[in-house]
């Protein structure tokens, strides 16, 4: 995969007009953490053919092999306040969904907060992060792994991984699909920015399998257990147990199947 093969499926103008393409490197997310500091622009791009410290949500590893998947980071600085920073993650997830629908008519599913299913496997997922730079400005780095080519996976996730590959039973392109994913972030990221919150969680909610089911949530204060009815404003989860409704932040969502 080249830069410049990226750039020719792009329609897109904002995301990617800078892009860092490494062969090997601990994390883009790192590396992306760095540039923003030192002010990089909106819209830079980092993309790594192999990351040898690729990082999950709540402190665990990502897995990839070189050169058949999808692991990049894309540096957004968006000048809302803080109330709606928590829909960036799932807005990245939409623009995920819809590339994959869209190159290979398989429909995934966005499951809370920001993994991407197809037949009940992760092939996605998404690790955002926030920082200001050294003037104060905030930044956001949107870190998107994506299982595309890769076929075997590691014991001690073979049982819930996917990759495109495995969905499809054909090869993808990869400079097709990151490609693709930028021009749909590029999209819904413009939804954001003018305030039009709702029309992001309406277009999140049309992939969620979830709402209306029995769930646990595994949050950092403990789990919660309860139906999942739909999104509060600010992106969190929202739960009904009894007569209680909760908002969840963070955490990681089990599914009660035949509840
Ligand atoms: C998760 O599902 O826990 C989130 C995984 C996010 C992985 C991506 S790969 C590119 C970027 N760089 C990282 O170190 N992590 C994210």
């Amino acid at each position: 995969m080249t830069v410049e093969e990226i750039q020719s499926h792009r329609t897109g103008t904002i995301l990617g007009r800078v892009i860092h393409l490494f062969e090997t490197i601990d994390s883009t997310n790192t590396y992306a953490k760095s540039l923003v500091s030192s002010g990089a622009e909106e819209g830079t791009v980092v993309i790594a053919e192999k990351q040898t410290a690729g990082r999950g949500r709540m402190n665990r590893e990502w897995h990839s092999e070189r050169g058949l998947n999808l692991t990049f980071s894309v540096v957004l600085r968006p000048d809302t306040g803080p109330e709606t920073m928590g829909l960036l993650p799932l807005a990245a997830g939409v623009a995920v969904a819809e590339a994959i629908e869209g190159i290979t008519g398989r429909r995934p599913s966005c499951k809370w907060p920001n993994d991407i299913l197809i037949d009940g496997r992760k092939c996605c997922g998404i690790l955002s992060e926030s920082l200001t730079d050294r003037q104060g400005r905030p930044g956001v780095i949107v870190g998107i792994g994506v299982n595309v080519n890769q076929e075997n996976f590691p014991d001690a996730i073979g049982h819930t991984a996917t990759s495109l590959l495995l969905c499809t039973g054909r090869s993808i392109r990869r400079s097709q699909l990151i490609a693709a994913i930028l021009d749909r972030l590029e999209d819904i990221y413009a939804i954001f920015r003018r305030g039009t919150t709702d029309r992001i969680i309406e277009r999140w909610l049309a992939y969620a399998t979830m709402i209306g089911e029995l769930v646990t949530v595994g949050t950092p204060g403990g789990s919660v257990t309860g139906r999942a009815e739909g999104l509060s404003p600010d992106g969190g989860l929202i739960i009904a147990a009894g007569e209680t409704r909760m908002i969840v932040h963070a955490g990681d969502v089990t599914l009660h199947i035949n509840p």
